[in-house]
C-alpha cells in the first residue's frame, strides 16, 4: 500500500531517518513520535497549538471551567483524607495550554485557602511551546507552579496527586497487525518517495508482554485475518514512573478508551487510531504531517494491571459523566433554573455542563484512580467522585 504525505519538511525528516536506520524501516511509534513531537516540526511542538474551537479538538478543560473546579473539589478531598499534609504536590502531566492548572489553582484559592497554603503546582510538559503558553496562562510569580522534567523529581519525594487529562491518548504507540495467522508489527518505510507500511517481528519484548497482561489472545481464530491494534507502551512508562516519584497519594487519569475486553474486541478490527484535523477526524496518518492530531484510545485495564504490579492500589474507575456528577456537576445544572442567571448565558452555562457529561462524548471518559501507600482506612474511604463507581 502506498502512502501520501504533503508536509515537505517534516517528510524528508522522516525519510531521513528511515533511510539512516540500518533496516530502512522504523516503527510507527517512531514514526507517530516525529509527527506529534519532532521539536522542529512535531504537531505539539512546533507551534503552539489551540485546543478548543480555534484548533482541532476540545478537551473537557477548554469547554468551561467547571471540570477542573469539580476536580479541586476531589483533591481537597485527597488532602483531608491524607491527613492535611503541610506540603501537598499536584503533579500535572501533559498540561496543554496550561487553562486545567490555572482553574484549579484559582479555584482552591478562592475556596479552599487553607488547602491552598500547603499546595505546590508541578507541570511534566513534553513540548517546549506549550510549555511557554502554559507560563503565561499561569503566571509562575503569582501562583505557587514550577515546571520539572521527570529526572529532576527525587523517587519517592511527591506527597500529592498526579494528574492527566488526555495525556494517554497523545502519546505515540505502537501498532500489530495479523498476518497469515502470525502477529506482526507495522513498520514504516521508504518506496519511490513515499511513506509505505511493512509487517515485520515486534521490536521489543515488551509488546508480548504488554498483550499477556491483558489477558487477550489475539493469535485465536476469532480474530480476523489484517485484524490491527494498537499497544501503548509509553503509557506503561509513564505510569512506572508516577509509581517511582509517588511517596503518598493519588493518581488520577482522564482520558477515553476502553477495557482491554472492548479495546480488543475481534470486531474492533482496525484498531483505534485516529487523526484530527480542523474539528474532524478521519484514519490517515500519513497526510497533513505535523499540522494534524494523531491519537488512540487509551487501554485501562493495562493501566490497572500494570499499575498493580508498580505498587499502584486499583482505588476505582468510573465515568467522567458520573465522576462529575458526584462531585456537584448536578447542583450547578440545578442552580441554573433558580432565575439567578441572565437568559443570555443560561443556554451557553447549560451547553457546556451538557456537553461534559454527554454519555456519547466527552461524559463517556473513563477516569481512573490509583494510589499508593495509602493507610487500609485511607485506602477504603469512599472519595466523592467515585461514590456510584
Ligand atoms: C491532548 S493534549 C491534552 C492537554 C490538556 N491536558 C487538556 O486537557 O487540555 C496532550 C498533552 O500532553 C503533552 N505530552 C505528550 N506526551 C507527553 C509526555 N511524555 N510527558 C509530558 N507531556 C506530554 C502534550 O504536549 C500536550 O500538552
Amino acid at each position: 500500500m502506498l502512502l501520501n504525505s504533503n508536509n515537505s519538511s517534516l517528510l524528508d525528516k522522516v525519510i531521513y531517518r528511515i533511510n539512516a536506520s540500518p533496516e530502512k524501516k522504523i516503527t510507527f511509534a517512531e514514526y507517530m513520535d516525529m509527527c506529534l513531537y519532532d521539536e522542529q516540526y512535531g504537531y505539539y511542538t512546533s507551534k503552539s497549538i489551540a485546543i478548543g474551537p480555534e484548533g482541532d479538538f476540545f478537551t473537557s478543560s477548554s469547554i468551561s471551567s467547571d471540570f477542573g473546579e469539580l476536580l479541586a473539589i476531589q483533591m481537597e478531598e485527597f488532602w483531608q483524607v491524607l491527613g492535611q499534609p503541610k506540603s501537598f504536590r499536584i503533579v500535572e502531566m501533559g498540561a496543554g495550554e496550561g487553562i486545567l492548572a490555572k482553574i484549579i489553582l484559582d479555584y482552591l484559592q478562592s475556596k479552599f485557602p487553607s488547602f491552598y497554603e500547603c499546595i505546590q503546582y508541578l507541570i511534566i510538559e513534553k513540548s517546549t511551546a506549550l510549555k511557554i503558553k502554559q507560563k503565561e496562562t499561569v503566571n509562575p510569580t503569582k501562583y505557587p507552579i514550577i515546571w520539572q522534567d521527570w529526572q529532576e523529581i527525587d523517587s519517592e519525594s511527591i506527597i500529592g496527586c498526579f494528574i492527566s487529562n488526555e495525556l494517554m491518548d497523545a502519546l505515540p504507540v505502537h501498532r500489530i497487525i495479523k498476518d497469515e495467522g502470525e502477529l506482526k508489527e507495522i513498520y514504516v518505510t521508504v518506496e519511490d518517495g513515499n511513506l509505505r507500511e511493512i509487517y515485520n517481528n515486534f521490536s521489543t519484548d515488551k509488546i508480548e508482554e504488554y498483550l499477556m497482561i491483558n489477558h487477550v489472545n489475539l493469535r485465536e481464530d476469532s480474530y480476523p485475518h489484517n485484524y490491527q491494534t494498537e499497544v501503548n507502551l509509553f503509557s506503561l512508562e509513564i505510569l512506572a514512573k508516577i509509581a517511582q516519584k509517588l511517596k503518598r497519594g493519588y493518581v488520577l487519569t482522564v482520558d477515553y478508551g476502553y477495557d482491554a475486553q472492548k479495546f480488543y474486541h475481534p470486531q474492533r478490527y482496525e484498531g483505534t487510531l485516529k487523526c484530527y484535523y480542523q474539528h474532524r477526524h478521519h484514519h490517515n496518518p500519513y497526510v497533513n504531517l505535523g499540522i494534524q492530531d494523531i491519537t488512540s484510545h487509551v487501554n485501562f485495564t493495562a493501566l490497572v494491571e500494570s499499575g498493580l504490579n508498580f505498587g499502584l492500589d486499583n482505588l476505582g474507575l468510573t465515568q467522567q459523566a458520573l465522576f462529575l456528577m458526584e462531585l456537584g456537576l448536578g447542583d450547578r445544572l440545578n442552580d441554573l433554573s433558580s432565575g439567578k442567571i441572565l437568559l443570555s448565558e443560561l443556554w451557553q452555562r447549560r451547553n457546556q455542563l451538557h456537553e461534559l457529561i454527554n454519555p456519547q462524548g466527552l461524559g463517556g471518559f473513563y477516569v481512573l484512580l490509583q494510589g499508593k501507600n495509602l493507610r487500609e482506612t485511607e485506602r477504603k474511604q469512599t472519595l466523592k467522585g467515585f461514590t456510584n463507581f
